[in-house]
């Protein structure tokens, strides 16, 4: 797809805030009272976290049959991690490590990447999808294979290269706007080079919206909001280093009507600058060597 000239970060960021100063209301205005003054946005993370605290076993039996595309992706995704490490001949000094947000109950992506000896850190906001995911993988979880945090993904700090793979399913979405493209230009960085990015949302643009009850359900309350094709694309098209080599439009799974979700697998070139030898890390100042202790022990997150 053609680069759209006029976007880059900056304009979208600007964008987003712009929309949601505009959305508020003006100090004396008057409203009606049919009409919500609830920034949907104060405490999202916190409402997001409870809802799928009370909806996770609700929204487990609802997604178990609409499960294919995630196996399609996941499949896609461990087959080029494979025919990328064939051209690799240098030998690995430790497994692959994964790190998937919003990563639910942990299945069935992160299960997959599991079975096929990949480390694997799960993050999410529900306190009650990272004890499922506990549950679910006690062996796993013994081993240190899988590691499990309860966090916000905005909170996430990582040294740079520390993935080989990054995947985000339908979680983005429950980001303002804003978040998810800085969220994707971190996880570029996470990546090393030749690593992959996965991740989908939906086609359609949405500058934020609720919804009360997702699934029927008296907690199901969820924010979603969504970039669009077009905007998002061009944007990951223009992160540094990063190339899209898988994109697919999938029909929703679940009932009819939802909305159709654009999935994307994107590589991080092998030829990253991060990769040269002296050029100092964004934001960290001494050398090459320093740099690799220092991006070991300042992994601010606990896993
Ligand atoms: C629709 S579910 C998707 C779960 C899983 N990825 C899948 O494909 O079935 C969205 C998940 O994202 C989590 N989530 C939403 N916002 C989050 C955030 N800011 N940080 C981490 N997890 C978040 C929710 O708790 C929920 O488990």
């Amino acid at each position: 797809m053609p680069r759209l000239p006029f976007l880059n970060y900056g304009s979208i960021l600007r964008e987003s805030q712009q929309a949601r100063r505009d959305s508020r209301p003006s100090r004396g205005t008057v409203t009606q009272p049919n009409i919500t003054t609830v920034d949907p946005l104060e405490n999202l993370k916190q409402r997001t976290g409870k809802s799928y605290d009370s909806i996770a076993l609700s929204y487990k039996r609802w997604t178990v049959m609409y499960r294919g595309q995630r196996f399609t992706y996941a499949i896609k995704l461990i087959d080029l991690l494979k025919k990328e490490q064939a051209g690799i001949t240098l030998v690995r000094l430790h497994r692959m490590r994964a790190l998937e947000v919003g990563c639910g109950d942990g299945t069935p992506v992160a299960e997959i990447l599991l079975s096929e000896d990949v480390n694997v850190v799960g993050v999410d906001i529900s306190e009650t999808q990272i004890a499922r995911c506990r549950a679910h993988f006690p062996k796993h979880t013994d081993t240190r294979q899988a590691s499990w945090i309860h966090r916000d993904m905005m909170e996430l700090r990582y040294p740079w290269e520390r993935f080989d793979v990054v995947i985000a399913l339908y979680c983005l979405l429950h980001l303002p706007r804003e978040e998810q493209a800085v969220f994707l230009k971190r996880a570029a960085k996470w990546l090393r080079p030749g690593g992959f990015l996965l991740f989908n949302f939906p086609q359609e643009e949405n500058e934020g919206e609720v919804e009360e009850h997702w699934l029927g359900l008296e907690e199901g309350w969820v924010y979603r909001s969504s970039w669009g094709e077009e905007k998002l694309m061009s944007f990951v098209e223009g992160l540094e280093d990063m190339e899209v080599v898988v994109k697919g439009v999938t029909e929703a799974e679940g009932r009819n009507g939802d909305p159709k979700f654009v999935w994307v697998i994107a590589q991080k070139s092998i030829w990253s600058n991060s990769l040269k030898i002296g050029k100092p890390y964004e934001g960290q100042r001494g050398s090459y060597r320093t740099r690799q202790r220092t991006s070991i022990t300042n992994n601010l997150v606990n896993q």
